[in-house]
């Protein structure tokens, strides 16, 4: 059914995006992926590396800043859908960077409606919305209803996709959707969100890279899938009969904690906790501190808790998750040991998280 359709996808080296584009291919699209200019060439060790040389992968330069360059790719592409995944997605780069995260991640979305208006009006638009737009949340669990609260520019700049999204669906009747994702994670997740450093940091301290991991807020809870389980979603949304937007979650929330307290077992270490505030730590069972809290870490604005209801997904598109928190935990460790083990077999330092 998918057979010949054309996709073009923003963020294609992200997380996401390489798990998209897959998916995309495994069903006969042709796959277009915006990348942006860097004074270095990185494509060769990044995510999409191994789609090189799939004959329907494309790749296509242009910015989120730059409207003149998604008209061209738009122009040049023609696709049937458009999923907008480019962001500036780190929460806490959006205080240092403010109006770039707004620039990228709120105009962005703007520009790439305008190619689409312009150029091809009826290619059907995803944008990656967020439950960071609910940010100090209205009510638990979060709906497609639960008005919004943004608790950083990142989140700000989230809600303005979701509304001029939405704008442009009333006012040009554009096929237009945007999934209200909550946090998803993978062993492709960056190294500088939570899950990938604690899953990271326990396998480089279980091979003696490191003693300890300095951590931020531990009480902090998530709502924590798996970015391929999620995937899917972004494509069912661009296949209904008409544009609608959709909560995207697994339902079950768990703290920062309960994160790293299944990580550092599954490596062997059983934490124990100890001290408040900016004195907690957690030592293993031999006494030795493998968990400090660095004040660093913590935000100016804190969402403390994200649990969605993905009712609405289920009923109208048939889509569930279907990886468990313990199932991704333990994924990701494993993806991590293997990683360090592989480095420390040929001789290199083993990827280190931001400090
Ligand atoms: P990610 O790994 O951080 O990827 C972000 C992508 O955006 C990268 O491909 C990056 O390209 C690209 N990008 C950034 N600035 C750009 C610019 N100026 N021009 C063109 N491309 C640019 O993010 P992700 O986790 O895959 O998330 C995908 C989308 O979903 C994002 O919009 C994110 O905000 C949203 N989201 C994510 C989650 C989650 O839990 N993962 C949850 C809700 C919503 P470079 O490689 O060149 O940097
Ligand atoms: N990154 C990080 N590093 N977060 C920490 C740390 C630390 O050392 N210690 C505690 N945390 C807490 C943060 O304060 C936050 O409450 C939680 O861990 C999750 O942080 P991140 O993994 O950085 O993700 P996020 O929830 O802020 O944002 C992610 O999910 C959003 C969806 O809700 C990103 O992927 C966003 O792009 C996405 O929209």
């Amino acid at each position: 059914m998918s057979e010949g359709k054309v996709a073009l996808i923003t963020g294609v080296t992200g997380q996401d995006g390489s798990y998209l584009s897959e998916l995309l291919l495994s069903k006969g699209y042709a796959v277009y992926g915006l990348v942006r200019r860097t004074s270095q060439p990185t494509l060769g060790r990044s995510l999409i590396n191994h789609l090189s040389e799939n004959p329907n992968f494309h790749l296509i330069n242009g910015d989120m800043t730059d409207q003149a360059s998604l008209d061209n790719a738009v122009k040049e592409v023609m696709p049937d859908e458009f999923y907008n995944l480019a962001a500036q997605s780190f929460v806490p780069e959006s205080w240092r960077s403010p109006l770039m995260t707004a620039d990228v991640t709120g105009m962005g979305a703007l520009r790439c409606l305008e190619a689409i208006k312009r150029n091809k009006p009826e290619c059907r638009y995803y944008q990656a919305g967020s439950s960071e737009q609910f940010g100090e949340v209205k009510e638990i669990p979060q709906t497609e209803e639960t008005p919004f609260h943004p608790r950083s520019p990142y989140g700000c700049a989230k809600v303005f996709a979701f509304e001029i999204t939405r704008n442009y669906r009333e006012s040009y009747d554009l096929f237009a959707c945007t999934g209200i994702l909550f946090n998803h994670e993978s062993p492709r997740r960056g190294l500088e969100f939570v899950t990938r450093k604690i899953t990271m940091m326990a396998a480089r301290i279980s091979a003696g890279f490191d003693e300890t991991m300095s951590i931020g807020n531990v009480d902090a809870k998530r709502d924590w899938g798996y970015a391929a389980d999620f995937v899917e979603m972004q494509w069912r949304m661009l296949q209904q009969e008409k544009p609608d937007d959709f909560v995207v979650a697994t339902g079950e929330t768990h703290s920062v904690k309960e994160f790293i307290d299944l990580a550092f077992s599954h490596v062997g270490m059983i934490l124990s906790w100890h001290g408040e505030g900016v004195d907690r730590i957690a030592k293993d069972q031999n006494g030795i501190t493998r968990v400090v809290t660095n004040p660093r870490f913590f935000r100016p604005a804190e969402v403390e808790l994200l649990i969605g209801k993905y009712d609405k997904a289920e009923a109208a598109l048939g889509w569930k998750p279907g990886t468990t928190f313990t199932g991704l935990v333990k994924m990701m460790v494993d993806s991590d040991v293997a990683l360090v083990s592989e480095a420390k077999e040929r001789g290199y330092a083993p990827p280190k998280p931001p400090e």
